[in-house]
């Protein structure tokens, strides 16, 4: 409900002369995420937490050098993880406070990340930029298609996050932010997938990976 009302807001913004009234009003919902957000991490464990699982199996599909994104980082374990791998990392959410947390962390490595406070839905996303994305955790359909076209011909995508199959009440419980089975695959297709995972709730539930669907996809030159 939440996401469908975002995205009537974002198609209405469009319209003159009405534009920005919706805009506005966006802007008021996207501040209540970002004070939701902030909330969250200030109440945090002061441990930090460890990178997506997609990027920890999968990094040695990273190129050597380039330009990578962690998209709404939180605090950037998935950033962390990118510039230990010598890539030039920027990190990007709406939250400071977790933007603060990754600084801190980053300084304490002696690794240099670029962080952005940023709300991703206003148009920051710019073609044919980064050489790897990765995105855990967060779902916007609306999105998509940014994201891809933000990505270099031959670069990667790292995305996990929460499906509607969960076996568990881990992740959020609102389905606008749960994937439906194989729609993260359905996201890239054309591109070449070398990884894909989504247990869902086949065979024995107690073991597997569970609640999340992961891929690694490379945009093609042209498409597949
Ligand atoms: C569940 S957390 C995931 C954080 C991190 N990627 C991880 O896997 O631990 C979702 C993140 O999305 C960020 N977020 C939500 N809406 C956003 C927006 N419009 N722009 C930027 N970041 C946003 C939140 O601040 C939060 O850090």
């Amino acid at each position: 409900m939440d996401t469908l009302l975002r995205d009537v807001i974002r198609s209405l913004r469009n319209i003159h002369p009405a534009r920005l009234i919706y805009s506005n009003i966006l802007a008021t919902l996207n501040n209540l995420t970002k004070d939701k957000w902030d909330r969250n991490y200030k109440s945090c464990s002061s441990d930090f937490p460890s990178p997506a699982e997609v990027l920890v199996q999968n990094q040695h599909l990273l190129p050597d050098s380039g330009t990578a994104l962690d998209l709404a980082c939180g605090r950037g374990a998935n950033a962390i993880c990118l510039a230990e791998n010598g890539l030039a990392v920027s990190a990007w959410d709406i939250a400071a406070s977790a933007l603060e947390s990754l600084s801190k962390k980053a300084k304490q490595q002696n690794l240099t990340i670029n962080t952005e406070t940023t709300d991703i839905t206003n148009d920051s996303l710019v073609t044919n930029t980064f050489d790897v994305i990765v995105v855990s955790r967060f779902l916007d359909r609306a999105l998509i298609s940014s994201i891809k076209n933000a990505i270099k011909t031959d670069g990667l995508i790292f995305y996990q996050t929460f499906i509607r199959d969960k076996v568990d009440a881990t992740g959020p419980s609102n389905p606008d932010y749960l994937l439906d089975k194989n729609e993260l695959l359905g996201f890239f297709k054309g591109w070449q997938i070398h990884f894909y995972r989504e247990d869902g709730i086949t065979g024995d539930t107690a073991k597997g990976f569970r609640n999340q669907a992961m891929i690694v996809a490379q945009k093609p030159s042209l498409p597949l």
